[in-house]
């Protein structure tokens, strides 16, 4: 989820490349780096933490040291592979110092690459997957030249397809050469890409907020496509070297607008982003032999088969991640598995030892409540694993190991993407311990996997048709109360869907396991009192989802206005919805990949509505660094 800006023209590209930077900051500020073609040079400047970090070094360099060329590239970073350190920033220089490379994504067969490479002899500067496709574009343009081609833009266009054709994963990569002034050339596999047509000008950038200052026309580019930029064209090839073309469109949104890709608020867009978020985080965690990979393990696979203990300990939505993976954890590892608030944990003196496996889950990676959970459980020895989406922080720092989630950053508080993408990862933990410990085989690990790896399409379908969720929001803007019930994964949704609204539309709501509210909850139910009924898919577990929709049946009995999350071909409870809502069919384990979904959706319309700020609620913060 890094960004990625390439300028060439008639005008000094820094400033250009260094204000597309700071529009695409959103996209990740571990670190930040540039390369200028200037007098026969590649100068770079790179440096850890957020953009300014590195203008106070350009200005410490002056304009003289960086030099005013106008070719250049400019890159933002979530780190995925390698800290976010200043040798880790982008951009990457081939071992001959030639070649200046930049990416997003993450190339997966980055190991098998790496070893190869260092095999000819080429050292690495970095931990990064990103320095393999500069020494492979300075290799296969060696080749070339070899072979009779001559240094230009077409020989740059043409290491530049036979690199991305060696690549597997996600990627755009932006690449300039030394003896190629004048021309920047890209590649694009599943991770964005546009390009900018100026006049004498052109620019490359993940997203349009990035060059909107300067151009307004755009072409969006194909899968599996090469862009080769000069002041004078663009030209658009496929991997196998055909001539492609892209989507030409006209950028009407003001600045803000495209920061936000269009949408009103970031939660807008971050829940839109939800389908990527997912696929990344999958990427790269299976091994050739069916395998999951996860990073940072300094756990050996013996420490983890002696777990006889789970604990998952987290705050708010992380913690609801936590309730969902306690059932998928407790069915495919069958080791017991609690669930516990991370500002409650230490509290009630946990029984732990060398043998209780402690999972944090965190999306900031700063939570004072979970980082004091994680130092407890390290105290009282117990191994400590931590699902984070920031690259870095003290949480993944402090514990024995970390799978990271691939979500970008999140800028609206309130967490949607994150929650999806820590789904994956407990998912994912969870077939990796039933794996290693021979309580699943091989093939039923990938027969889940291959689900999980159909989520994204599946959500996209989803999230092109919530034009009426969007309308039953706008309705609901008066309501006093809502109450979410839910059975199995469907009751942390249920408490999901509530902690959404309540923290977006300052609105009182409640989430219930659906079996528990006739003990006492459903005297909360009167005339008009819309309920969200989470209902179980009815392939595998009818009878779970048989009762919860006698529980619908009970709130109804009562006057309740029922909305109804339901999977798709579920016909029989129509007529117990006064409004549904179908969701993709999915396993039931991963089905709160789905479900969730209307309800951030229903949170963020009925706030938006009531007139509050969707990305900053009051009173809330995006890190919260106090216990
Ligand atoms: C709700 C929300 C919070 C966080 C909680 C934990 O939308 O964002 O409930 O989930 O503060 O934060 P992290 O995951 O950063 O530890």
């Amino acid at each position: 989820m890094c960004g990625i800006v390439g300028y060439v023209g008639n005008r000094p590209a820094l400033s250009i490349v260094i204000d597309g930077l700071r529009r695409l900051e959103y996209r990740g500020y571990d670190s930040a780096g540039v390369a200028i073609i200037d007098n026969g040079l590649v100068k770079t400047e790179k440096k850890a933490g957020k953009l300014a970090n590195l203008e106070k070094a350009l200005a410490e360099r002056g304009d003289d040291g960086i030099g005013a060329g106008a070719t250049g590239i400019g890159h933002t970073r979530w780190a995925t592979h390698g800290g976010p350190t200043d040798r880790n920033a982008h951009p990457h220089l081939s071992d001959d110092g030639r070649v200046a490379v930049i990416h997003n994504g993450i190339i997966e067969n980055f190991a098998r690459l790496r070893t190869e490479l260092e095999a000819t002899g080429v050292e690495f500067r970095s931990d990064t997957d990103t320095e393999c496709a500069a020494h492979l574009l300075a290799a296969e343009m060696r080749a070339l030249r070899e072979a009779g081609a001559e240094d230009g833009p077409a020989l740059l266009a043409e290491g530049m397809r036979r690199v991305a054709n060696r690549l597997e994963g996600a990627f755009t990569l932006l690449a300039v050469d030394v003896e190629v002034p004048g021309a920047v050339v890209a590649a694009r596999r599943n991770s964005p890409l546009v390009v900018g047509r100026g006049n004498g000008e052109n620019f490359l950038a993940s997203d349009v907020s990035a060059f909107i200052e300067h151009t307004r026309e755009a072409i969006e580019l194909g899968q599996d496509q090469v862009v080769l930029i000069t002041p004078a064209g663009i030209e658009i090839t496929g991997f196998d070297g055909a001539p492609a073309t892209g989507k030409e469109f006209h950028v009407d949104w003001d600045l803000s607008a495209a920061e936000k890709g269009g949408y009103e608020y970031f939660m807008l867009k971050e829940i839109a982003e939800q389908p990527q978020a997912i696929a990344d985080t999958l990427l790269g965690r299976l091994s050739e032999r069916g395998e999951i990979i996860l990073d940072e393990v300094r756990l050996t696979d013996q420490d983890l088969r002696d777990v006889d203990k789970v604990f998952i300990v987290a705050c708010g939505t992380s913690y609801h991640a936590g309730m969902v993976a306690k059932y998928a954890i407790e069915h495919w590892v069958r080791i017991p598995c609690e669930v516990e608030l991370a500002s409650e944990f230490r509290y009630r003196d946990p029984i732990l030892d060398r043998s209780t496996l402690v999972i944090v889950i965190s999306q900031s990676g700063e939570t004072m409540d979970t980082l004091m959970a994680l130092r407890h459980a390290k105290e009282q020895k117990a191994r400590v694993l931590a699902i984070c989406n920031s690259n870095g922080s003290t949480i993944p720092r402090e514990s024995d190991a970390v799978l990271y989630t691939h979500g970008g950053p999140e800028i609206a508080v309130a967490s949607t993407k994150a929650f999806l993408t820590q789904l994956v990862a407990c998912y994912l933990i969870g077939l990796h311990l039933a794996q290693i410990r021979g309580v699943m085989y091989a093939d039923e690990v990938a027969a889940v996997v291959e689900k999980l790896r159909a989520t994204p399409d599946s959500l996209r379908s989803l999230l092109g048709r919530m034009e009426d969720v969007r309308a039953l929001g706008r309705d609901l803007r008066t309501a006093s109360t809502v109450l979410f019930i839910g059975r199995h994964v469907g009751f942390p949704v249920a408490l999901e869907g509530a902690l959404k609204l309540k923290e977006l539309a300052y609105m009182h709501a409640e989430g219930f396991a659906a079996g528990e509210l006739k003990h006492g909850p459903i005297s909360l139910i009167d005339e008009g009192t819309p309920v969200v009924c989470v209902v179980p898919s009815p392939a595998g577990r009818g009878v779970m989802r048989d009762k919860v929709v006698s529980n619908i049946q009970e709130v109804r009995a009562r006057g309740a206005r029922t909305i109804v999350i339901a999977e798709e071909g579920d016909e029989d409870v129509r007529q117990f919805a006064d409004h549904l809502i179908t969701v993709p069919q999915t396993p039931t384990l991963l089905a709160p990949l789905m479900t969730t979904v209307p309800l951030q959706v229903l949170a963020c319309e009925i706030a938006a509505a009531r007139g509050h700020d969707v990305d900053q609620p009051r009173n809330l913060a995006k890190s919260v660094t106090v216990e």
